[in-house]
């Protein structure tokens, strides 16, 4: 788990640079493919329940599940990029919101509140502990800066399966108070703020891009994550990417 997640959060640094206003959301995809293929992995979502692309790119208001398209990105947007690699059999997932050129103190608020409610939910963890503690550290901070949770998109475990037990909601439930992150279980931790309400809506046409029902923008961040008896470990941190702390 730990060499699938640094291969993964390898080709997301060889994203980063690409990403910027002028490319579209097909070519990140194509780069995402020839990358994962070149070093011998296999994009865990080509296929996936018949989803069509090798990342997910979600533009704005869209929440999260984009397919690539010829969408160009142009200056103002704001692009999250999901991207899971099988590596010998074991996944690693993690996904980032970028900036293209100059965007609007909205779109920037709410990337900076998903980027520090990340941080914050994997920073309270301790070996043990609910899953619950990771919805009880992002709802009060999301709200507290006037924004809002997707509860209908959650974290889960990660293995060599892409989705598995327990789930991790980024809002306390009854079975998020149940569940525990004991040392030795590896699972993401990807919350989705939006500016406006929390709900969402899923393309008819397409089956897969979900937006926010009013429109207003959404960013999300994720990491994949091992808890050990010392707490959690990120599995999949870049090295030219934003660190705890980063202003955007
Ligand atoms: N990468 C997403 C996650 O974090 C799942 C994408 S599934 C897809 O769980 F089929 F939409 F690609
Ligand atoms: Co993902
Ligand atoms: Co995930």
């Amino acid at each position: 788990m730990r060499r699938a997640g640094r291969v993964n959060a390898q080709l997301m640094d060889y994203l980063r640079p690409h990403v910027k206003a002028g490319i579209t959301t097909g070519q990140i995809d194509e780069m995402v493919n020839q990358w994962t293929r070149d070093h011998g992995h296999i994009p865990a979502t080509l296929g996936y329940q018949n989803y069509p692309k090798s990342c997910c790119t979600s533009v704005n208001e869209v929440i999260c599940h984009g397919i690539p398209d010829e969408y160009v990105l142009r200056d103002g947007d704001i692009i999250n990029i999901d991207i899971t690699t099988i590596v010998d059999g074991w996944h690693g997932d993690q996904s980032e919101t970028f900036l293209i050129g100059e965007v609007s103190e909205i779109r920037r608020d709410v990337t900076q509140c998903a980027f520090d409610c990340l941080y914050l939910a994997i920073e309270a963890l301790t070996p043990g502990c609910q899953v619950s503690k990771v919805g009880e550290t992002i709802v009060p901070e999301a709200h507290s800066r006037g924004f809002s949770v997707v509860r209908e998109y959650v974290g889960h475990g990660l293995g060599k399966k892409f989705h598995l037990d327990p789930s991790i909601p980024h809002f306390p439930n009854r079975q998020s108070r149940i569940d525990r992150l004991e040392p030795g279980m590896c699972f993401t931790v990807e919350p989705m703020i939006n500016a406006g309400t929390r709900y969402t809506q899923s393309d008819k046409e397409d089956g897969w891009t979900v937006r926010t029902r009013d429109g207003a923008a959404s960013a999300q961040f994720e990491h994949s994550i091992l808890m050990t008896n010392q707490g959690p470990e990120i599995l999949t941190l870049t090295e030219n990417g934003p660190k705890p702390g980063h202003q955007f």
